[in-house]
């Protein structure tokens, strides 16, 4: 059903999490407009009229039931009747349903000045439970350009929301720094102000990020009014709702959250950063709370964002599909560290570092029925960082060295170097631009472009 939708809605929840390599669906995120609809209306016809992109005049008119669409197959949708079918010999609706053409993969310049960065940054909570400290971000070095879409990746647990809350001010690090247009973040009062009108945070959750006693206008002029923009404070809430894809604004000022769909609440949340006109936001997790079709459509947002505004985002996620879809580069992070980073066609069709292969080793293929690998070993623990390389006690590519093989000494006892921020083909360790922390990957690189040809370097351990 899900590899040949026989209804459009089914194809839009099918391609809303997307296949690596699929470039259909690179920088094009399935989604679907619009609102569920009024149930108290009685509407003629289709009732997924209003939001179907493949209407048809007869769909308004004619009451659909579950016709037979092939082998053991039901459709409420008329295009399964002989008559409608889009092609003879009854070729996936999907096919008809395509997303927009991808756009292309923007470059980005490695000259200009990054809008946010983080410099060997650490986070660490302090000792609880007879447990020792928590080096939650563990020496990160991260750069975010100015309109650059940058996805953190990672399992829980791995420091993602820690290192997203320390960007944007609010966890003072024990060492390293926050640098915002390349003045680094002091940690006053005034200063942290001024950051967060420029850096502003997008939480997970936005029904819990709503006051729920508070309505729409209230909670986007809450930033303006604690920057203290007054002056035109009715224009910049509208102003942010409308970009926020909230339209008309009227429509949605005097309502309060209950009143919204899990989508329009992200969107009021996301209004309420873009009041301040900041030039990067960091998102925790946008889309897992929302449902298959609506996220599709937050993502998009973002997309316009970036568009239409330059707006830069840190996007933070432990789907890789998110990535896919709207990340121009991906940054893979294990136990407190940035593992692997790069261009999101690098780093998630040729991944080089074993964390990021078993990651991507777990996502469902419609060519694959088969479990992917499945990472073993503890969850781990930034209480006790394993000595040599951190991601050695679970890591497959350690397991598979045959007996006595020498490098296995320098995973267990040698650690590995930090990551610098960004990659450059000149530089160690960095292919096309991405950077992997392993100290077997310049070595398999080299074994394997001698044992392939060009283009075919890491198919072998890809797989
Ligand atoms: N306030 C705190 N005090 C002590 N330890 C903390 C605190 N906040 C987070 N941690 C620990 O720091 C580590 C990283 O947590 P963090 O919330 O950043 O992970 P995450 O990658 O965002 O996970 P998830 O995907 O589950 O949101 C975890 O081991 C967590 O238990
Ligand atoms: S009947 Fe028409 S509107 Fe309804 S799902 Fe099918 S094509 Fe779309
Ligand atoms: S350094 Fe060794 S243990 Fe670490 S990821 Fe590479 S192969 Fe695995
Ligand atoms: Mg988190």
């Amino acid at each position: 059903m899900l590899a040949e939708p026989r209804h459009p809605y089914t194809g839009i929840l099918a391609r809303a999490f997307p296949r690596m390599g699929d470039q259909a669906s690179r920088m094009a995120p399935a989604g679907l407009a619009g609102e569920p609809p009024d149930l108290r209306e009685e509407a003629a016809g289709c009732p997924f009229a209003p939001r179907c992109p493949e209407v048809l005049p007869q769909c308004r008119e004619r009451d659909v039931q579950l016709w037979a669409a092939g082998p053991e197959r039901e459709s409420a949708c008329i295009r399964v009747l002989d008559e409608f079918r889009p092609e003879p010999n009854g070729a996936a609706l999907a096919d008809t349903a395509k997303p927009h053409a991808a756009l292309p993969e923007p470059v980005r310049s490695t000259d200009e000045e990054p809008v946010l960065e983080a410099r060997g940054l650490r986070v660490v909570f302090p000792p609880r439970a007879g447990r020792g400290p928590a080096r939650a971000v563990d020496g990160v070095n991260l750069q975010i350009g100015r309109g650059e879409i940058v996805a953190l990746i990672g399992e829980s647990g791995c420091g993602k929301s820690t290192l997203a809350r320390a960007l944007v001010g609010l966890v003072t690090p024990a060492g390293g720094e926050v640098r915002y247009a390349g003045t680094t973040l002091r940690y006053s009062g005034a200063a942290l102000r001024e950051h967060r009108r420029h850096v502003q945070l997008v939480l997970q959750d936005p029904a819990g990020a709503l006051n729920p006693r508070q309505t729409v206008f209230d909670a986007v002029a809450e930033g303006p009014r604690l920057h203290g923009m007054r002056a035109g404070l009715t224009d910049r809430v509208n102003g942010a709702l409308s970009r926020a894809g909230l339209r008309p604004p009227g429509q949605f000022v005097g309502r309060y959250p209950h009143e919204l769909s899990g989508g329009q609440q992200q969107r009021v949340v996301i209004a309420g950063a873009l009041a301040l006109d900041p030039s990067v936001i960091v998102a925790d997790e946008p889309v897992s709370s929302l449902d298959a079709s609506v996220r599709g459509e937050i993502l998009k947002l973002v997309l316009n964002l970036r568009d239409q505004l330059s707006l830069a985002a840190l996007i933070v996620s432990h789907d890789l599909g998110v990535a896919w879809n709207i990340a121009d580069r991906v940054a893979v992070m294990y136990l407190g560290r940035i593992v692997e980073v790069g261009p999101v066609s690098e780093v998630l069709l040729r991944p080089r570092h074993p964390y990021t292969k078993a990651l991507l080793s777990v996502l469902p293929d419609g060519s694959n029925d088969r479990p992917g690998r499945v990472l073993g070993g503890e969850p781990p623990d930034p209480t006790n960082i394993p000595p040599g390389c951190r991601f050695h006690p679970r890591c497959p590519r350690l397991a598979a060295l045959p007996a006595g093989d020498d490098r296995a000494e320098l995973c267990l006892s040698t650690p590995v170097p930090v990551l610098p921020a960004a990659g450059d083909d000149s530089g160690e360790g960095s292919v096309a631009g991405s950077l992997v922390a392993c100290h077997l990957a310049a070595i398999d690189v080299v074994e394997e472009s001698s044992l392939a040809g060009p283009g075919q370097r890491f198919s072998q351990e890809a797989r």
